[in-house]
């Protein structure tokens, strides 16, 4: 299937359905909360809705979310312990610096290019890209001459503002132009160049390794329900006993999403289609063909197995996803059985393997010995403990978080014949990849 923004557009938009004859109630969460906050928001969807009728979970998590005004992203910084909720690359500099491995490994594998991209979609605060930016310090005499430059895909404004005091340390510029597709520049103190930009289409081609941490999770999903007669989307309406209030609605009729996003030989009941994402990866992939490199995606997901995954975040508690929208984070698992359909035959795909996993493959239980055996003041060292255990403990984040990898096709090869047999034909099987392979015997 080929996605585009347009028929994202279009899918987004259900109200051409019959929808108020027969609405059926799925859940609605509990009244005394609504009006507490984000007034602003709530009033806007409900006069939309009262407007044009139900809108989908899609459209709901975008405005709810990117809203140019008073979209949850563009106001806040809800990263870190005073934030909503805690992600990786907070938790430990170790993450990004084995990161910082990976990209580099997987540079030197392409024959160690003379330009080298790094494009981080969702980059949060900049924990991540500084991260990776000092193990690029580091390893200078790896990376050569590479002339080396960092592109930042960020919708928030605001959290732009944090980005550019972790990278550039308020060294950089805003563009006077608001259509400029690079909405702001600036330069790390090792001199690298940096750019923001709020879409794929605007970052230049060339050579790249792309990161996104916790980004393909926040962006839309439509949800889909089987019924007698068939399947359904899930729809957000105006409860008509409170019109302050918000529930989940299943169209009586099929919708444009409905048609075109459920596969013929589906099997479960509920699923959640993230067409946006479909997108994203199909133009990561065709990037990749074109100009070489890979794509590196960590969350939280499933292999198409998941149904009802689309849950809030406040206070790093979870949260009504109804409840004051955009006072919350709103996220659902990231399918990556989708992704992979999506990304095509012509690039190879890896994962996804756990995080425990891949952080071990890369290395992390030797980072950790140096680092305690340099490392006398107990605080530091409990911390440091403590880190560890979070990021790879299978009960923690070790199995919920998972990666998984765009390669060019060149990361292939063919099977080798063994000596004296005849070989039969087979499909050409990966090279060795840092992180999805133990390499530490090879
Ligand atoms: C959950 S946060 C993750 C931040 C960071 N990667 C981390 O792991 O700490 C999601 C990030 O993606 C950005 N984002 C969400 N939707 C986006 C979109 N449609 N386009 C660009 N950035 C988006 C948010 O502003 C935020 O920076």
């Amino acid at each position: 299937m080929r996605l585009s923004r347009a028929f994202i557009r279009a899918v987004s938009s259900p109200a051409t359905v019959a929808w108020r004859s027969a609405q059926s109630r799925i859940f609605c969460s509990s009244p005394s909360d609504y009006r507490k906050s984000q007034p602003s928001m709530l009033k806007h969807l409900t006069s939309k809705i009262k407007a044009t009728g139900p809108v989908s979970v899609a459209e709901y998590m975008r405005e709810v979310l990117t809203n140019p005004v008073t979209g949850y992203y563009v106001r806040n910084n809800m990263l870190g312990p005073d934030g909503d909720f805690i992600t990786s690359p907070e938790i430990s500099q170790v993450f990004g610096e084995l990161l910082g491995v990976w990209i580099i490994s997987e540079w030197m594998a392409a024959g160690r290019p003379k330009q080298l991209q790094l494009v981080e979609l969702g980059p949060g605060n900049g924990s991540l890209a500084a991260d990776v930016l000092r193990v690029f310090g580091q390893l200078q005499s790896v990376l050569g001459g590479a002339s080396v430059s960092l592109h930042l895909m960020e919708v928030s404004p605001a959290l732009s503002d944090f980005q550019a005091q972790t990278l550039t340390g308020g060294g950089s510029q805003k563009a006077d132009c608001e259509e400029d597709p690079v909405y702001r520049h600036g330069t790390t103190a090792a001199g690298l160049p940096v750019s923001w930009y709020r879409c794929l289409e605007d970052v230049p081609a060339g050579f790249s390794i792309f990161v996104a941490h916790e980004f393909f999770d926040s962006l839309p999903v439509h949800k889909f329900q089987r019924t007698e007669k068939g399947w359904r989307e899930v729809l957000v309406d105006v409860d008509p006993e409170d019109s302050g209030k918000l529930r989940f609605v299943v169209s009586p009729g099929p919708t444009l999403a409905s048609a075109t996003l459920v596969q013929a030989n589906e099997r479960r009941d509920h699923i959640e289609v993230c067409a946006e994402g479909g997108v994203i990866i199909q133009q990561l992939a065709r990037r990749i063909l074109n100009d070489g490199g890979a794509v590196l995606i960590m969350d939280y997901g499933h292999d198409g197995t998941k149904t009802d995954t689309f849950r809030g975040f406040k206070d790093h508690q979870l949260h009504d996803v109804l409840l004051s929208p955009g006072s919350a984070d709103l996220t659902a698992d990231v399918d990556f059985s989708f992704l992979r359909r999506m990304a095509g035959g012509g690039v190879a795909c890896l994962g996804p393997v756990t995080q425990g996993l891949f952080l071990k493959n890369m290395g992390i239980d030797t980072r950790m010995q140096v680092l305690l055996r340099n490392c006398h003041d107990p605080s530091t060292r409990k911390q440091l403990i403590n880190s560890y255990d979070m990021l790879t403990n299978p009960t923690k984040m070790g199995e919920r978080f998972l990666f998984f990898s765009l390669l060019h096709p060149s990361r292939l090869a063919a099977p080798t014949k063994p000596h004296g047999l005849k070989l039969e034909k087979r499909s050409p099987v990966l090279l060795p990849v840092a992180g999805f392979t133990d390499l530490s015997f090879s």
